[in-house]
């Protein structure tokens, strides 16, 4: 796109659908490459890549980056081309990430970096009768009272490992909304993951009886309207990048458990590098199909995910406020948008 951009004489921009940080890990892989000449392997040690101000362990590291042509030789491209751009949006804001943010602006040279974040999509509803089954059974629960589990629409899981949520959940005690979606069918994997048609079937018998009363299960949650809804306290998460903006722009603390792509480095950061969530776990990964987790680990993380007095609670409500000064008037992706404007008629300008 951009040699096609430079053909018909129009400036090209990126925009970066994920963290600052994760662009930083993108501009890191040429490093990484001069010093070792290869993709990372599971056995190397932590790597100190600026973007993050700890080192970071290798077992959160994308599983792009150790694939080489599946990830690896393409983002280290990208690391290269992005910088012939004439800059790069980030959905993220500066207070959110400052390290990241700072780092990238001072390490870029001349590539101008614009924070533009959080852009969500608040207005995208789905309205269907599971979502009203849903949000009427929020209104009737007391404040922040809800552990709501959900990972994505790609997040699943094999029956063994629902089994042990299920035995948290139950002897945590609390109020829970959990999206519970199924693996991709083993014997036609053509199909994509859904719904499981019988949850009797994969869940502890008697425990959607047992827990009737406290609980609800769905195979999609409308994400958005429920962490907006008061009644939700916690949110057990993939930590998708889209998901910890929503998270933080409804000031709902996370339990971190990540599946797949960035979602791993995106769990460190959160919890490591800035302290707005809670570590369920860092390295789990869909992929690795043996790393059960077992019941105890994920009802001690709901448990203080739901504390009240955990100190986390209050650092994801003053980040809640950051993110919505951000975009106003004055806020720092405010002002950044408008240098992104002006930025563009400069160029123009300069072409013509
Ligand atoms: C993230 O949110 C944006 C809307 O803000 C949407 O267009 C995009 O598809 C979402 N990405 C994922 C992976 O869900
Ligand atoms: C689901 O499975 C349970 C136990 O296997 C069975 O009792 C129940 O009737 C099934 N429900 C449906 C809707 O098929």
């Amino acid at each position: 796109m951009i040699e096609l951009a430079n053909e018909l004489g129009v400036s090209s921009y990126v925009f970066f659908t994920c963290s600052a940080a994760i662009l930083g890990f993108v501009f890191y892989l040429p490093i990484h490459y001069n010093q070792i000449g290869r993709e990372f392997e599971t056995s190397d040690s932590d790597s100190i890549i600026p973007a993050y101000s700890h080192p970071v362990p290798t077992n959160v590291v994308p599983s792009f980056a150790f694939n080489k042509y599946g990830g690896y030789a393409s983002s280290l491209k990208h690391a290269t081309r992005f910088k012939e751009t004439k800059g790069i949006i980030v959905n993220t804001f500066a207070e959110l990430e400052p390290h990241a943010v700072n780092q990238l602006k001072s390490d870029s040279e001349t590539l101008p970096i614009y924070t533009a974040g959080p852009l969500l999509d608040l207005e995208g509803k789905r309205q269907d009768s599971d979502c009203e089954r849903i949000m009427k059974w929020l209104d009737d629960q007391p404040p922040s009272s809800v552990v709501f589990l959900c990972f994505g629409s790609m997040g699943s899981f094999e029956p063994d490992q629902l089994a042990e949520m299920a035995i948290a959940i139950e002897r945590s005690g609390y109020r829970f909304l959990w999206a519970v979606r199924s693996p991709p069918f083993k014997d036609d994997p053509t199909k994509r993951m859904g719904e499981y048609s019988n949850l009797s079937d994969v869940l502890p018998e008697g425990f959607l009886e047992r827990t009737e009363n406290r609980g609800l299960l769905c195979g999609w949650a409308p994400q958005m309207e429920v962490l907006a809804h008061e009644a939700v306290g916690g949110f057990v998460s993939h930590c998708g990048w889209n998901s910890t903006l929503e998270s933080l722009w409804y000031g709902v603390p996370v339990a971190t458990w990540p599946l797949y792509a960035e979602q791993q480095i995106n769990a460190f950061e959160l919890v490591r590098e800035l302290e707005l969530a809670l570590e369920l776990k860092l390295d789990y990964r869909t992929e690795n199909a043996k790393n059960l987790v077992m019941a105890e680990e994920i009802e001690k993380a709901i448990r203080c995910l739901m504390d009240s007095e955990n100190p986390i609670r209050g650092r994801v409500k003053e980040m809640k406020e950051m993110s919505r000064k951000a975009i106003q008037n004055g806020g720092s992706s405010f002002i950044s948008v408008g240098r992104l404007i002006e930025d563009i008629h400069i160029n123009k300008a300069n072409k013509a």
